[in-house]
């Protein structure tokens, strides 16, 4: 995974098909997906239930690109290496998981994937300021966290500018996650953010069967996104 900042995006399988995750996941990928966000939830951390590492192994030979796995679970620590061994290239936690998030990201780091940590809406940016040497993603929530199809939060920009001005110019992507569309695209981009997670923004109109419009869909974020990019 070399780094840069080009518009990346990243559609959440949670909108997708679930009794037909390999075809949807090869159908983005065609489409133009740049990573395949998926969304672990677990009924406690977030009050909704998706699915664990097992059903990651499964879909992780139809991933061509980037496997980023969020984390919405707590604790995290007993599952690390169960997500790493399923094969994430990204695995992200959220600092609002538990009182030790510095041995999490040491944890996600000792197993040689890459390291994300999200923040909840109502999380200042300072929560994560002492872990930004741990941290590969930063994973900005612009919609509180368990459902896909939420309306973005917009006092979150705010919070994404600050995390563009700490990071300066450390190898650490700025991703945006929940409510983003083509409307929705241009401002965080244009605050600082490089990596657009996307649901029902890819997904809605389409299906395997009409793979055409996750490409318009995604084409319109990317273009939206990437006129805007700071
Ligand atoms: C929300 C998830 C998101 C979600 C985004 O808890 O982390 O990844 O799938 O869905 P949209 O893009 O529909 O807001
Ligand atoms: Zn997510």
């Amino acid at each position: 995974m070399p780094f840069d900042r080009t518009i990346k995006i990243a559609p959440s399988i949670l909108s997708a098909d679930f009794a037909n995750f390999g075809q949807e996941i090869r159908a983005i990928e065609a489409q133009g997906a740049d990573w395949v966000h998926v969304d672990v939830m677990d009924g406690h951390f977030v009050p909704n239930l998706t699915f664990g590492p097992a059903m990651c192994k499964a879909i992780r030979p139809h991933i061509k690109t980037v496997m980023d796995v969020h984390l919405m679970i707590a604790p995290v620590d007993p599952y690390i290496n169960a997500f790493a061994e399923a094969g994430a290239d990204v695995i992200t936690a959220h600092v609002e998981a538990g009182p030790h998030i510095h041995r999490t990201l040491q944890a996600i780091r000792a197993t040689g994937k890459k390291s994300g940590l999200a923040l909840n809406p109502g999380t200042p940016a300072a929560a994560a300021a002492d872990l930004l040497d741990m941290v590969d993603v930063i994973c900005v929530m612009t919609v509180n966290p368990g459902f896909g199809g939420q309306k973005f939060i917009h006092s979150q920009l705010d919070k994404i500018r600050s995390f563009r001005k700490m990071i300066g110019d450390r190898p650490i992507h700025i991703e945006i996650d929940g409510g983003i569309t083509s409307e929705t695209a241009p401002l965080v981009t244009a605050a600082g953010a490089d990596v657009l997670v996307a649901g029902s923004g890819v997904f809605s109109g389409g299906s395997v069967d009409k793979p055409e419009v996750y490409g318009q869909n995604i084409a319109a974020i990317r273009a939206a996104a990437t006129a805007a990019q700071a």
